[in-house]
């Protein structure tokens, strides 16, 4: 029984894991607090985590009907994400850990993204191939044992769901634009703006989404000048479908397209993935998920899709990770340092 904290962006979380099974996995969302902002404000988010993780501690331990005495050990994300909500997380499990005398495990967010597949409903075991697109990473990992990941690829510049945000705000829909985009392209053709898919030619396995970001700035500009100062925001309004549908594929493209790649150069090294695994925020789009599941039939590969809740950033997901990883006993872990930048994890 693993208790975990998760507080490395903008939500306030907490879970207990038993092996696969989640007892409990609670996220307190801050977006309210941010969306006035269109993004993310660290400082508000760390002030946010202070007066939160507390009580989502005690509602997650309530949930599992569990007391502190009866978990084994509390596991925390200490890197990468925003240092000063990440040190809340730390902080606290620190002090739970010393406090009652348990060991403290420190996760990796990026495997705890890649370990969300190995929980319940229908537990997926490494080796797979994992995808991990979400606000602030974008990656392809190969996962073959529980104790890390090889990085594949990543972007080199803005994150897929940074992208979606940075393309929400330009039409003027909310954040998180995710969820938002996906919700105006229900109405769009995808096909109404020819937008690039970046990298496609690009033999290896990064992504690239600011090129794709500069395309839409384009495109709405174009539209405003045709309409004329008058009617510039509405003839904006009128393509806003379209210009969804049409930017929400070509992310969709690129995911895919790497993904596939990534099947390529597994079976031209003698190796075969035998499943692919969808994680992070965007792994909730559905046309994402549509599209994964066309390629794995056409592989012939298990896809593991994960509940909305699992691929949002959670605490189970952490104690997931975890289970894989080394516990600290005290007071060695007294000098754990949350870090903002992710470190290789090794394989
Ligand atoms: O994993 P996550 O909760 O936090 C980070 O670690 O970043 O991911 C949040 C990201 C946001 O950029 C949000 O716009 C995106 O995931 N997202 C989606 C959807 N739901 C959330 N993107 C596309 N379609 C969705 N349905
Ligand atoms: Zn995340």
């Amino acid at each position: 029984m693993i208790l975990a904290i998760e507080t490395s962006c903008d939500d306030t979380c907490a879970a207990v894991i038993d092996g696969p099974r989640v007892l409990s996995n609670v996220i307190s969302s801050q977006a309210a607090a941010h969306a006035h902002f269109g993004g993310v404000v660290p400082e508000v988010a760390s002030r946010h985590h202070v007066e939160l993780v507390n009580p989502v501690v005690d509602a997650a331990l309530a949930e599992a009907g569990l007391g502190l005495d009866d978990v084994e050990a509390i596991a925390v994300t200490v890197r990468p994400g925003l240092i000063g909500a990440l040190l809340v997380g730390v902080s606290t499990a620190k002090a739970l850990a010393a406090a009652t005398g348990k060991p403290l495990i420190a996760v990796d967010h990026l495997l705890g993204h890649v370990a969300a597949s190995w929980l319940e409903p229908e537990p997926l075991e490494p080796p797979f191939l994992a995808l991990v697109a979400s606000g602030g990473h974008t990656l392809l990992a190969g996962v073959r044992e529980r104790t890390g990941f090889e990085l594949l690829g990543s972007t080199l510049d803005d994150a897929a769901g940074e992208a979606l945000d940075k393309a929400a705000r330009m039409l003027g829909l909310g954040y998180p634009g995710g969820p938002e985009i996906q919700r105006a392209a229900a109405g769009g053709d995808p096909a109404a703006f020819a937008f690039p898919v970046a990298m496609s030619r690009d033999p290896g396995l990064d992504f690239s989404f600011s090129g794709l970001k500069t395309a839409l700035v384009y495109a709405v500009r174009a539209i405003e000048q045709e309409a004329g100062p008058e009617g510039s925001e509405a003839a904006v309004a009128a393509r806003r479908a379209d210009l969804a549908a049409s930017f929400q594929a070509a992310v969709v493209d690129q995911l895919i397209a790497k993904v596939g790649r990534a099947l390529d150069a597994a079976e031209k090294a003698g190796e075969r993935w035998p499943a692919l695994a969808l994680g992070g925020g965007v792994a909730a789009n559905s046309l994402l998920r549509e599209r994964a599941g066309e390629l794995c039939e056409r592989r012939g590969i298990r896809l593991k899709l994960l509940p909305i809740e699992l691929c949002t950033d959670n605490a189970a997901m952490i104690g997931a990770a975890a289970t894989g990883l080394e516990p600290l006993a005290y007071p060695g872990y007294l000098d754990l340092d949350a870090a903002a930048a992710s470190r290789r994890v090794p394989a």
